[in-house]
C-alpha cells in the first residue's frame, strides 16, 4: 500500500500542477472564433458529406488501411496551429510544411486520397469546402466505414496560409515517450487524459513500423506480458522476427497495433494493453506506467465496455476537431488544391 500510494500522489499532484497550468494558458488564448456549426455547408455545398462519404467508400473498399491514414491525419492536423490543414501542405521555396517532421517523414500517408477529395468537392461546389473540414469529415467516415462509431462533424474550419515544421516535432507524440510528456502534449492542446485514452484507441486500426516497437520488444516488452501465456510468448516470438534487433532495412517492417482485429474499429485494442501486448511503448504505459493509475482505470473500463469506449472516442473526436486556428479564422482560406495556398 505504501509503496502503492507514494507515485500515485506524486502522480496526482503533478497532473494538478499541470491541469491548472494548461486551464490558465487556455483561457488566455480564448479568443472569439467563430463557431463550427453542423450546417455550415448546408446552403453552398449541400452535398458536401455524401461526396467526401462515396470518396472514402472506395479507398476503403480498396485498402482498409486507408481509414488508419485518415483518421491520423486529422490527427496531426489538429496538433500544429489547429485542424487548419497545415498538415496537407508541401514544401516549397518559401513554405516548410510538416510533411518531413519526425513523427511524420516516411510515416504519415493518404494524401492522394485527400486531392481525390478534394477534386470531387471542387467539381461539385468549387472554392467552398476547406481541407480541414475534408480531414475532418474524412477522418468520421474512415471511422465508420471500419465498424466504428458515427457522431455529426462541426464544420467551417478555414485552410492556414502557413505550416510548422518546428511545432510539428514539438506537439505530435512519438512512440518511446513517456506518460506524462504525452499528457502534457494532450493538456496543451485542451484534450484530457481521458480524452487521450480514449483518442489512443484509434490505435485499434492500421500499422506501425519496426523503427517504432523495436526498443519496446527488445526492452520490457517481456516484463508487460503474462509468462504463462504460450499464445503471448508466440505474439512476442513473431513481433521479433518481422522486426530483428539491428538492421537499417527491417526498420520499414510494419505490424498492426492491434494483432487480433488490425481492420476493425473495435475495443480489442484496450484488451490487448490488459494482456501487455501493446505495440508500442506509448501504448503499453497507459496500463504499465507506474504514473498511470487514471489511464489503467480508462483502459479497463474500455476494454469491458465497448460502448463506453465508442461514446467517449466520439466525443473527444469532436474536440479534437475543435482546436482551432485563430490566425486561420481571420486570415485562412479555402485552398483549391491542399497541397499550396491560394495565389
Ligand atoms: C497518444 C499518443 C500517440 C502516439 C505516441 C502515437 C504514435 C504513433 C506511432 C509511432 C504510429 C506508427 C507510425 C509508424 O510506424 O509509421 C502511429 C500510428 C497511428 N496513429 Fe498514433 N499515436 C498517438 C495518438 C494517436 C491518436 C490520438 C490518433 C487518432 C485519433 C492516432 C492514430 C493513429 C493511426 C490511425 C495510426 C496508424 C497509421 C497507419 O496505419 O499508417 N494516434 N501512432
Ligand atoms: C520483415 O518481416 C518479414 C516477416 O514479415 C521477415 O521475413 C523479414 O526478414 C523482415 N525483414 C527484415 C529486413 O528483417
Ligand atoms: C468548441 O470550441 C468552442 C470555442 O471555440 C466552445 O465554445 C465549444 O464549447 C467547443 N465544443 C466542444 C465540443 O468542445
Amino acid at each position: 500500500m505504501a509503496i502503492d500510494s507514494s507515485p500515485s500522489l506524486v502522480y496526482g499532484l503533478l497532473l494538478l500542477l499541470l491541469s491548472a497550468f494548461f486551464a490558465l494558458s487556455q483561457s488566455l488564448y480564448d479568443t472569439g472564433d467563430p463557431p463550427l456549426t453542423l450546417d455550415y455547408y448546408a446552403k453552398t455545398c449541400p452535398n458536401v458529406l455524401q461526396v467526401v462519404r462515396k470518396e472514402m467508400e472506395c479507398a476503403v473498399l480498396s485498402d482498409p488501411r486507408n481509414a488508419a491514414f485518415a483518421v491520423r491525419l486529422h490527427f496531426h492536423d489538429c496538433f500544429v496551429q489547429g485542424c487548419d490543414g497545415s498538415i496537407l501542405l508541401d514544401d516549397t521555396i518559401t513554405l516548410q510544411g510538416e510533411k518531413k517532421a519526425s513523427t511524420n517523414i516516411h510515416s504519415l500517408k493518404g494524401f492522394r486520397m485527400m486531392d481525390r477529395i478534394k477534386n470531387s468537392l471542387e467539381s461539385e461546389c468549387p472554392g467552398i469546402v476547406s481541407c480541414a473540414d475534408i480531414l475532418t469529415i474524412a477522418a468520421r467516415d474512415a471511422v465508420i466505414l471500419v465498424g466504428g462509431p458515427y457522431w455529426e462533424v462541426p464544420l467551417g474550419r478555414k485552410d492556414s496560409t502557413t505550416a510548422s515544421y518546428e511545432l510539428a516535432n514539438q506537439n505530435i507524440p512519438s512512440a518511446n515517450e513517456g506518460l506524462l510528456s504525452i499528457i502534457s502534449k494532450f493538456l496543451y492542446q485542451g484534450l484530457s487524459v481521458t480524452d487521450m485514452v480514449a483518442l489512443s484507441g484509434a490505435h485499434t486500426i492500421g500499422m506501425a513500423r519496426c523503427k517504432n516497437f523495436r526498443e519496446r520488444i527488445y526492452g520490457d516488452f517481456e516484463a508487460t506480458l503474462d509468462a504463462n501465456n504460450p499464445i503471448s510468448k508466440m505474439y512476442i516470438e513473431k513481433l521479433r522476427s518481422i522486426c530483428p534487433p539491428i538492421g537499417k532495412d527491417a526498420e520499414k517492417n510494419i505490424t498492426g497495433m492491434d494483432n487480433v482485429t488490425p481492420e476493425v474499429f473495435d475495443n480489442s485494442y484496450f484488451q490487448m494493453l490488459m494482456r501487455g501486448e501493446g505495440v508500442l511503448n506509448s501504448d503499453q504505459e497507459l496500463y504499465s506506467s507506474l504514473l498511470g493509475m487514471e489511464t489503467r482505470a480508462l483502459v479497463k473500463k474500455y476494454a469491458v465496455d465497448p460502448l463506453a469506449f465508442f461514446q467517449q472516442f466520439s466525443d473527444s473526436m469532436v474536440k479534437l476537431g475543435n482546436i482551432t486556428n485563430s490566425d486561420s479564422f481571420l486570415s485562412g482560406e479555402v485552398r483549391k488544391n491542399c497541397r499550396f495556398i491560394n495565389t
